[in-house]
């Protein structure tokens, strides 16, 4: 008999995902898109005979216990709101929702759901981000005072291959998510390594004059998000959200009151400790190399799995706290995925509002439900056809022409998408 019964919502990455939950024994019983092409592409793809639907609302009448969201970066809220009140649990991409007013439903949601809600964050599960938490839970660095997290993701502009993949049509989300957005893998280690949350945001964005390359439809122009954040243990955190600079790769490094520790540019499955010469541990030298590895019985289906394995230790954790009748350690419960929404969005609007600095809403407590019970600004179109309320670039509207976009997706247009 199959662990859980899971349906998937968003063929594009969520066929990694499904793959994982095949591997952990749950069964796929369902899938939706709207998409014909893709969806048709994931029924090949996992071999399945699940039901297919291309409508949320007949797909989450299928009997199910488990719904994995991934469909469109900005709008799993709604369909999360959906699955809790039926009782169905949660498997969120990131980020939680796209609005503050979506914020607060979910967590409303939430609170008088009985199923578990997790958000999919999985940077904090590469083998080197595990191996610093071990350090840090060591307490041999002393207190993390300050911490960093960089995602960077450049994309050659004129790899059609991977455009055609990533920004389909004009008004696709990757085309309009403001860097700061893209946080959870920047801020979500730092968060599961420390414990601490944001208590405060500004933020700058790092404008990159887009006419230096021809048209790739992409509307943000910003190259990175340079986010701080003031915490509840009142440590310092400085994250990218989704940066777009030379070169690719994700870097953390954790300072404490003894010593640090961080992944190197370089070589980013190797970690390297540094400390003061009077507080070393004892026997340890001042610095010290090593290479990151898994230590799992797990091992071989991680070693199959997306995002250097971290993909399945997420997904592991999720059943792990559904069979424990838990909600998931921080920072995948609802209030830590709503405080990396809130960093995302209010830190774009900090670097709108040149640098100014906004408070975490705690939207457990009914002052700050009432604060943005009613926000719904977003610089991303709906797919239901809203148009963006606020810019997505630091410089308002220094995206691609009409005429530039549409020699780009006429380029694609004949291309497959999945
Ligand atoms: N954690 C990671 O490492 C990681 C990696 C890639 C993507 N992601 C996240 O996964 C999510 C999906 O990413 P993607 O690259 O597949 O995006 P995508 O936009 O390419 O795919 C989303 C899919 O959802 C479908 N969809 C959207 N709304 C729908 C609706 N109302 N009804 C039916 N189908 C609908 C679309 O047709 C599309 O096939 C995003 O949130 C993204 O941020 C996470």
């Amino acid at each position: 008999m199959a662990r859980f019964k899971f349906g998937l919502f968003g063929t594009g990455r969520g066929i990694a995902l499904a793959q994982d939950f095949l591997s952990l024994g749950c069964e796929l019983v369902a899938m939706c898109d709207f998409h014909e092409a893709r969806l048709n592409k994931a029924v090949n793809w996992l071999k399945t005979d699940a039901k297919c639907y291309d409508n949320f609302d007949e797909f989450i009448e299928h009997d199910m216990d488990i719904v994995i969201l991934a469909n469109f970066f900005h709008e799993h809220a709604p369909y999360a709101i959906k699955c809790l009140e039926k009782g169905i649990h949660v498997y969120s991409e990131c980020i939680s929702n796209g609005t503050m007013a979506e914020g607060v439903a979910l967590m409303e949601a939430a609170e008088k759901s009985n199923a578990v809600y997790m958000l999919a964050e999985n940077y904090p599960q590469m083998n080197f981000n595990m191996e610093m938490q071990k350090v840090i839970k060591s307490g041999n660095l002393g207190r993390i005072v300050y911490a960093e997290g960089e995602y960077n993701h450049p994309m050659h502009y004129e790899d059609l291959n991977m455009r055609r993949l990533y920004n389909y049509f004009p008004d696709h989300w990757r085309s309009w998510c403001p860097t700061s957005y893209y946080v959870t893998h920047s801020i979500g280690p730092l968060m599961r390594a420390t414990g601490a949350s944001p208590k405060k945001v500004s933020a700058f964005a790092a404008f990159a004059d887009p006419v230096y390359r021809e048209s790739d439809g992409i509307q943000v122009t910003d190259s990175a998000a340079i986010i701080t954040t003031y915490n509840d243990d009142k440590s310092v955190f400085k994250v990218t959200g989704c940066a777009g600079y030379g070169a690719h790769g994700s870097f953390y490094r954790f300072c404490g009151t003894k010593g640090q520790i961080e992944n190197l540019r370089s070589a980013p499955g190797t970690v390297m400790t540094r400390y003061n010469s009077w507080e070393k541990p004892e026997g340890s030298p001042v610095k010290l190399l090593y290479e990151a590895s898994y230590d799992d019985p797990d091992i071989a289906k991680i070693s199959k799995s997306g995002h250097g394995g971290s993909d399945y230790i997420t997904a592991r954790i999720f059943l792990e706290s559904i069979e424990k009748g838990e909600q998931p350690p921080f920072p995948y419960n609802v209030d830590a995925a709503i405080a990396m929404s809130s960093v995302a969005i209010l830190g774009h609007r900090s670097i709108l509002e040149g640098g100014k600095s906004f408070e975490i809403p705690n939207f457990r407590e009914e002052k700050w439900k009432e604060i943005y019970r009613n926000d719904t600004l977003s610089p991303i179109p709906g797919s239901d056809g809203t148009r963006p309320s606020i810019p997505c670039s630091s410089v308002p509207n220094s995206g691609p022409n009409e005429e530039q976009c549409k020699k780009f997706f006429d380029e694609i247009k004949d291309m497959p998408v999945v």
